[in-house]
């Protein structure tokens, strides 16, 4: 199975970077502590797929959110990794092709997809190196 080996050293906390692996999109993410405390702060029982930031994330990395850029619904490729770019209600990803909007820690939270932006297998090789796949 082929992976990748990503940089994340100059990804400031609020921003991200969206690369490809196995031709799909994947984002990374640097997120910010309001982020983190915004992710943690949602009862987890309420989400349409229940899932904590600590459920999606490394121990102790709780501020690398890395997922597929692939909306659940249909497949398209959600906007918010890009500097300016839409986030949605909730901040995280909104994908515009039917309105699914994903918060800081891309779970679903409004709109048609029906589950949570997937987290892929992936590894930190370092602080600043991570591998996906
Ligand atoms: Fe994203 Fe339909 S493909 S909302």
């Amino acid at each position: 199975l082929s992976s990748i080996e990503v940089d994340i050293s100059k990804i400031v906390p609020g921003q991200g970077i969206k690369t490809s692996w196995r031709k799909q999109p994947v984002f990374i993410r640097n997120l910010t502590p309001a982020e983190i405390q915004k992710a943690n702060e949602v009862d987890v029982g309420s989400l349409r797929d229940p899932q904590s930031l600590a459920d999606r994330t490394k121990p102790g990395k709780a501020n690398w959110l890395i997922t597929l850029g692939v909306c659940t619904h249909l497949g398209c490729v959600p906007l918010g990794i890009g500097e300016g770019e839409n986030r949605g209600d909730y901040g995280g990803y909104f994908c515009p092709c039917h309105g699914s909007h994903y918060d800081t820690a891309a779970r679903i939270r409004k709109g048609p997809a029906p589950k949570n932006l997937h987290v892929p297998d992936y590894s930190f090789k370092s602080d600043t190196v991570v591998q996906i796949g």
